[in-house]
């Protein structure tokens, strides 16, 4: 049993957070993601120090973050390994205004511009301003104790 475990016990729904850097895409799975401010709209998500993408998404100056829906556990397990470019493979990509990929199928989604970021031990919290957004009907992924579900008995 580990401090990881506990953490775990904590229900969080499922993000795939996306950017684009030095002409390329890059986009990881996240369950970190969570709503700050309401005014102004500000949201957070933390990033592994040591992740390999941690450089693009605190360079390029913001981030999209893609709300999955219950039917995309695939594109969870596909954003959390494997190089950049399998991650994008074989997938419909819509663009957002700054250029970062949205995946079509999610319930929700809010484009955001890095407002700041905050050294956390062994993360960066990076909280972002959403400048755009949008939604539809679905219900939404949902993540705990290392296993994906659905929040689907919510009433
Ligand atoms: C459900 C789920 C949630 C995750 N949430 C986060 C997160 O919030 N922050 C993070 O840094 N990594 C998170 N990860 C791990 C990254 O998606 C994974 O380490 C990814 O391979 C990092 O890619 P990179 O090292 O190429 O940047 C999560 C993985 C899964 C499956």
């Amino acid at each position: 049993m580990s401090i990881k475990d506990a953490m775990s016990c904590f229900t969080t729904g499922v993000t795939v957070v996306t950017t684009r850097f030095n002409g390329q895409d890059w986009g990881m799975t996240c369950n970190s993601f969570n709503t700050v401010s309401l005014e102004p709209a500000l949201v957070l998500w933390s990033v592994r120090k040591e992740s390999q993408s941690r450089e693009a998404f605190v360079q390029s100056g913001g981030y999209l973050v893609n709300v999955l829906e219950k039917s995309q556990k695939n594109l969870a397990l596909q954003y959390a390994q494997g190089t950049q470019a399998e991650r994008f493979a074989g997938q419909t990509l819509v663009r957002s205004a700054q250029d970062y990929v949205r995946l079509p199928q999610s319930l929700a989604w809010f484009e955001c511009k890095l407002s700041q970021v905050v050294s956390a031990g062994d993360h960066d919290i990076l909280i972002g301003e959403v400048v755009d957004f949008g939604l539809q009907p679905g219900q939404g992924l949902a993540y705990a104790q290392r296993s994906f579900g659905s929040l689907a008995a919510l009433v």
